[in-house]
């Protein structure tokens, strides 16, 4: 991992801010972010993976890196480790700085195939800083119905967001989530939201109750 405890790390991390930021200049909607998040959002994120769960840990949208570094110095195996990352420079990033995970360079929205072309099956847990509801409809749907089938009845989808309501339309996908961290001290302060499968009679009662776009509450987090 790339820490700044050295001149060669340190350069690393500068041209690694830089990239990311030159990125944001010239495709502000793709990146989503001007800088990377801070370390509070990374320990947020990686303290609502259950890691009790068998399978791979999935990240999506790893950017240069953040939260990928929370998910290991929370301690998830690197080898249990996979990222997604549509950007080639980024995806270049991530394999120089964790040389144990697998980094999948495609479209979060071919999930699926781009797991199953490297045999993984079965997701343990999902983190995903993707830009998701700047995402067309379709696009969410394509995520989310892709996401549960991996992860399975009990599975969480766990994404980031800086609006203060759900990033994904939870009625329109057939999904429960609620807000399950807000961290104020970030460079934009950032929520943190649960989703699963909408499953039951209470979730939809919780569905009908709950305005568009706003949370449908989760029981079990
Ligand atoms: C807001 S940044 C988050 C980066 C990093 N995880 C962090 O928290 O600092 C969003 C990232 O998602 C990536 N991204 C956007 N759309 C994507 C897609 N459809 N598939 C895969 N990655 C995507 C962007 O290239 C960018 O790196």
């Amino acid at each position: 991992m790339v820490t700044a405890s050295n001149g060669f790390a340190e350069r690393n991390v500068l041209s690694d801010l830089g990239l990311f930021f030159g990125l944001w200049l010239r495709r502000p909607i793709d990146i989503a972010a001007a800088v990377p998040s801070g370390r509070l959002v990374a320990d947020a994120m990686a303290r609502q993976m259950d890691l009790a769960r068998p399978g791979h840990v999935l990240e999506l949208g790893a950017g240069t890196g953040s939260i990928t570094a929370g998910l290991l110095r929370h301690g998830c195996p690197a080898e249990r480790l996979v990222v997604i990352e549509r950007e080639p420079a980024l995806a270049e990033v991530l394999r120089r700085r964790f040389p144990g995970i697998t980094v999948v360079e495609g479209d979060a929205t071919d999930l699926a195939s781009l797991l199953a072309a490297r045999s993984i099956t079965q997701l343990s847990q999902i983190a995903s800083s993707l830009p998701i509801k700047w995402f067309p409809l379709a696009a969410q749907r394509d995520i989310v119905e892709q996401s549960f089938a991996l992860l399975g009845a009990e599975g969480r989808l766990v994404q980031l967001t800086n609006a203060l309501e759900s990033p994904l339309p939870c009625r329109s996908l057939g999904i429960a989530g609620r807000e399950v961290e807000r961290i104020w001290l970030n460079f934009l302060p950032t929520q943190i939201w649960s989703y699963r499968r909408f499953a039951g009679a209470d979730d939809r009662r919780e569905a009908q109750a709950a305005p568009r776009n706003r949370a449908v509450p989760l029981r079990q987090a």
